[in-house]
């Protein structure tokens, strides 16, 4: 069989994928890229971005409701979600074509079909897509994930009828219920929860776990949920869910069934690594808790073959992938590199903004690193105090003892997404707080938070 030959073959054109791509061409392989749906994956198409325009028309929506304190009149306010998704829909398109406008200008060959791994011969791994061969040097596995689906009675008859839904449904909404029942209070479950309250729907958050935002410093995640619950939102921690049915759900908190009517519910219990039908057994990749093992050079346990973004499980976020997909291309062009993941920065763009970077007292502890904490009110920020009256954040950093570097910073606030860059760069830089104070900020910022927290 004729076989299309390049470089590098790509599978998955998600931020991990296309940027690999990107990458490899930049370098001066050639490249092949195959993705099954639309070039951007879960991040352009149903997470990152629509997400955030939804949250920003949530964040107008509730400054305009507040905006007479500030001597501004805006009558008859309303959020009306058609209009938020049209654009949405919008923002999605012109970003897609972005993408793709992108792998055209680098020469990128895109296949849109799934691709499926056949094997080795000689050198070259083989693939078929769309009943077309292909043959290739090196193999970056960028597939991606998919939400998690429990299990429960009930959820597969919802989720095939509608009355369940997961993140990739939710944001296709036409009308925004009456009722949302929420499950699961990680990243999506929260930020979701965030936009339909403000836009209007009764919203019940269930979380198994007694906290929410997962692993988010607890003081900051009990700050987080005092500002939810003020606007309205219901939180049940410590509760599982037991059964779906068409208007309810049962859920259980040690061991007492509670029935919670809900019009819609939004499974966001976690995402796993979408390992299925790649025919990653041709080649004898491991995988492990679901998801393809990998060293940090991106390397998988098959020489020549790569996997990056949310399908080694590691760490899944866009900006994490990003950087993978630098990694495992640097080691195919023979340049030093490898990945970190200590300072990683994770963000919940709620309103206000949770946006941390590196260890939390719980981690810390975990290791037995000693830490020192200085915190301080985001209401020390001249900036902060000149944009809000009433409401304050939180900026919390960590401080390993012995060598008095910046391991952990935590913030809750306004830009807070922003901001936390700088916190990450401090982290990586390794320098000890005494030379972090000879850094200057910019007057007024509410980043300068950061800086006076050191002192
Ligand atoms: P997650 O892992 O962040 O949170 C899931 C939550 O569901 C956990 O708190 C867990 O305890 C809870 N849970 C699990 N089973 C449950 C059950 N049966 N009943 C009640 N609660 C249950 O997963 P999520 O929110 O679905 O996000 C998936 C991935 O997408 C994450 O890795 C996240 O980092 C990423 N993401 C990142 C975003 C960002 O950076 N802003 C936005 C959206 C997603």
């Amino acid at each position: 069989m004729e076989r299309i030959h390049s470089d590098i073959l790509i599978i998955g054109g998600g931020p991990a994928g296309y940027l690999a791509a990107e990458r490899a061409t930049q370098g001066g392989l050639t490249a092949t890229l195959f993705e099954k749906r639309a070039l951007g994956g879960v991040c352009l198409n149903e997470g990152c971005i629509p997400t955030k325009t939804y949250l920003n028309s949530a964040k107008i929506y509730e400054y305009a409701q507040k905006s007479s304190a500030y001597g501004v009149t805006a009558e008859n306010v309303s959020l009306n979600h058609k209009v938020v998704k049209e654009r949405k829909d919008k923002v999605v398109k012109t970003l897609v074509s972005g993408v793709e406008h992108k792998m055209k200008a680098h020469k990128v060959n895109i296949v849109r079909a799934a691709a499926v791994i056949q094997g080795k011969e000689g050198e070259a791994f083989i693939i078929e897509a769309d009943g077309v061969g292909y043959s290739g040097r090196y193999l970056v596995i960028a597939a991606g994930s998919e939400a998690m689906v429990p299990p429960i009675p009930g959820l597969k008859e919802g989720l095939e009828t509608g009355y369940a839904v997961t993140s990739r449904e939710i944001l296709d909404l036409q009308e925004i219920p009456m009722k949302l029942t929420v499950i699961g209070a990680g990243v999506v479950g929260l930020e979701m929860a965030a936009y339909f309250a403000t836009a209007g729907s009764n919203v019940t958050v269930i979380e198994m776990l007694s906290k929410i935002a997962g692993y988010t410093d607890a003081e900051i995640s009990e700050l987080l949920m005092k500002d939810m619950q003020n606007k309205g939102i219901e939180f049940k921690l410590g509760c599982k869910v037991t059964e779906f049915a068409p208007g309810f759900l049962m859920c259980e908190k040690d061991g007492t069934p509670e029935r919670i009517e809900t019009d819609l519910a939004l499974i966001s219990i976690g995402r796993r690594a979408a390992t299925k039908k790649l025919g990653l057994d041709a080649l004898g990749i491991y995988t492990e808790n679901g998801a393809v093992v990998t060293d940090n050079n991106m390397r998988t346990n098959i020489p020549g073959v790569y996997a990056i973004g949310d399908i080694n499980g590691k760490s899944m976020l866009a900006h994490t992938a990003y950087r993978e997909a630098e990694v495992a291309v640097n080691h195919i062009l023979q340049k030093k590199d490898y990945m970190r993941y200590t300072a990683i920065p994770a963000v919940i763009y709620t309103s206000p903004e949770v946006a941390c970077v590196g260890e939390t007292e719980e981690t810390a502890k975990n290791k037995g690193t000693e830490y020192v904490i200085k915190k301080l009110s985001m209401r020390y920020s001249g900036r902060f105090i000149a944009e809000n009256d009433k409401s304050d954040g939180l900026c919390k950093l960590l401080f390993e003892k012995g060598t008095q570097r910046l391991i952990g910073a935590h913030l809750i606030g306004p830009y807070a997404s922003e901001m936390i860059y700088g916190a990450a760069m401090m982290i990586e830089s390794c320098w000890p707080i005494d030379d972090l104070k000879e850094i200057v900020f910019p007057h007024p910022t509410v980043s300068e938070i950061i800086r006076e927290t050191f002192f």
